[in-house]
């Protein structure tokens, strides 16, 4: 059986992060549960162009990482949608990355508000302890900020920033992606190979 893991994309910068995210886990051959806020819809279209949209997502990601993209599968859930699987600890995901994640789906997550089912989401994670991945992106960060990233990571989630290394000497914008989606699989428990680990030398 594959793997199914959620993923909710929000309206912070870095939607090329949860594109190459959302492929590295179909080549591995996931099932993926995503949900994208509005401004996770609209981040899609500012920073990756006009043609990139939810209803186009399958298009896009092979025009972007390759047929590769097949091994795996998903579908998107409204974000309004509070009764859809994803909504309930029976749901089998054994873990869900925001990526990247609002200063604000940061506070509802850290509060346990569950207004959107990105939130609710990840409240089932926590309260299911399994691994919740949470890729907030922001600079510079407000104290309210922070300390909902402390919260969020006492009661269990994995605080992975948007913050590439430098020390893979990245060529281009989709090596820094690489890297940040490297990392977001080794957080979920899966193998890499979107970049070469240190090797201490
Ligand atoms: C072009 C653009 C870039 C934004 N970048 C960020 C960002 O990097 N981090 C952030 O926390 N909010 C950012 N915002 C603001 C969020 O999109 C906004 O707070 C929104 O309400 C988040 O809602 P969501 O978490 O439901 O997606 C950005 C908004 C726009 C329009």
């Amino acid at each position: 059986m594959k793997p199914s893991i959620a993923v909710g994309v929000t309206g912070a910068s870095g939607a090329i992060y949860a594109v190459r995210t959302i492929a590295a886990l179909m080549e591995i051959g996931c099932h993926l549960e995503i949900v994208f806020s509005d401004y996770g819809k609209r981040l899609l279209m500012d920073e990756l162009g006009t043609d990139a949209k939810v209803d186009r997502l399958q298009d896009l990601l092979e025009a972007r990482y390759g047929a590769a993209v097949r091994n795996g599968t998903f579908v998107v859930h409204s974000n309004k949608d509070l009764g859809a699987s994803l909504a309930s600890g029976s749901h089998r995901c054994s873990g869900m990355v925001i990526v990247p994640c609002s200063m604000k789906t940061l506070a509802g997550v850290s509060l346990g508000l569950s207004r959107s089912l990105i939130e609710r989401a990840a409240d089932v994670m926590l309260k299911e302890h399994r691994r919740l991945v949470i890729v907030p992106r922001e600079t510079p960060m407000s104290l309210p900020a922070l300390r909902h990233q402390v919260a969020a990571a006492e009661a269990g989630a994995m605080i992975l920033p948007a913050m590439p290394a430098f020390y893979q000497q990245p060529k281009t914008i989709d090596d820094l992606a690489d890297f940040i989606a490297g990392k977001i699989l080794n957080a979920l428990g899966f193998e890499q190979h979107l970049f070469a680990p240190w090797k201490g030398e």
